[in-house]
């Protein structure tokens, strides 16, 4: 699935260098490339509703990817906090907190405030105007046909979300996505229909105004499954994952909760790596001749899985130690989020400001 190269280039984790690198950008708001620069490289962005804390399945799903989008694009990464709303409007309490965690968790992973433009939609305000203009031209039918809209009200039939703001989740996406002229979306297999729509918008807002809108193209990610303690995809709300933030210990504990070959009962009996979670991140977090071994000795019987699990459990510890030390220094300065995010409002104004001036003219509002 990966490269040695390539995987060794992932197990990079940013040190000191790269912090220094990050302050002067705040500090002098110097680009990080040049204006000739910006303009080859296409414009990616992604959003992050600030949901909860950073898993391993995001790790290795999103940001090693954004890590790269970063070097490679203009990119522009927000945090959702408005698209939390559609399921967690009755939560607000959460968000100081969890937008907080969430911009340190991007900063100690490595996403660069002065390489991406990092920023939050609340902080603007024209996204909610857009919205509005974008959501009299959108037929109701095409928001109801997404089945990520279906799946969310039958998962969540407990929580009361049948609301507006549910149904216009498509649609504040193609606002978020259109209103920074995003020209790429990296998206998961669970986000086509999403996109599919924006495109359908931007074509027929086009159609009405005239070609005023950036019609987006997906961006297809490879992004490895990463299974979590039951075998099932690791997510927060299936309660199976294990945090980049989890302490030693807690990483662990988890690790010793999976599920493994449920053929192989004690030691000695054979194992089948390719149905074991366990094998799956032992070949995310382990140099290859090792994984190789693991497969030889799990089949033979000789390696039993806690012990199997035990050296994963040290890997991952070990995999995360600077991400830990990173976020520890980055909360002994807890301005640095405000400051990031202030940066990033401030660079996605202009951007936003022309996109609506446009807008505006093409419908005959100002
Ligand atoms: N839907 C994304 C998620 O599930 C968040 C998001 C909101 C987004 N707007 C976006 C992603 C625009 C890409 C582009 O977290």
């Amino acid at each position: 699935m990966h490269g040695g190269g390539r995987r060794r280039e992932l197990l990079i984790l940013p040190g000191a260098s790269r912090s220094r690198q990050y302050h002067r950008g705040i500090d002098t708001k110097a680009p990080s490339t040049s204006p000739q620069d910006t303009a080859r490289r296409a414009r990616v962005l992604t959003g992050y509703r600030p949901t909860g804390p950073l898993h391993i399945g995001h790790w290795f799903g999103n940001i090693l990817n954004m890590r790269k989008l970063q070097d490679e694009h203009d990119a522009f990464f927000f945090i959702a906090d408005w698209h939390m709303l559609t399921t967690d409007y009755d939560r607000t309490e959460l968000l100081p907190e969890r937008i907080r965690g969430l911009v340190l968790d991007w900063l100690a992973a490595g996403i660069d405030p002065a390489k991406a433009t990092v920023y939050r939609q609340s902080d603007v305000p024209e996204v909610a105007e857009l919205a509005l203009l974008l959501g009299m031209i959108t037929p109701l039918g095409w928001l109801e046909r997404v089945p990520t809209y279906k799946e969310r009200l039958r998962d969540l039939a407990e929580r009361d979300i049948a609301n507006y703001g549910l149904l216009g989740y498509p649609l504040l996406q193609t606002t978020d996505i259109t209103i920074v002229k995003g020209e790429l979306v990296p998206v998961g297999e669970d986000q086509v229909s999403h996109l599919e729509i924006s495109r359908e918008i931007v074509r027929r807002f086009n159609r009405l105004y005239g070609p005023v809108l950036v019609e987006p193209q997906p961006l297809l990610s490879e992004s490895p499954l990463i299974p979590g303690s039951d075998g099932r995809k690791m997510s927060k709300s299936l309660d199976n994952f294990i945090g980049v933030s989890d302490e030693p210990d807690e990483i662990t504990a988890k690790v010793r909760t999976f599920i493994t070959d449920p053929k192989k009962i004690r030691l000695g009996d054979p194992g089948r790596p390719e149905i074991c979670p366990i094998f799956t991140l032992q070949r995310l977090f382990s140099p290859p001749d090792h994984v190789a071994w693991i497969d030889a000795n799990c089949r033979s019987g000789a390696l039993g899985c806690v012990e199997d699990k035990l050296d994963l459990a040290g890997r991952i510890v070990e995999y995360y130690r600077p991400f830990r030390e990173r976020r520890a220094e980055l909360e002994r300065t807890p301005e640095i989020v405000d400051e990031v995010l202030a940066e990033g409002a401030a660079k996605v104004r202009p951007v936003v400001e022309e996109t609506m001036k446009a807008v505006r003219r093409a419908m005959n509002l100002a």
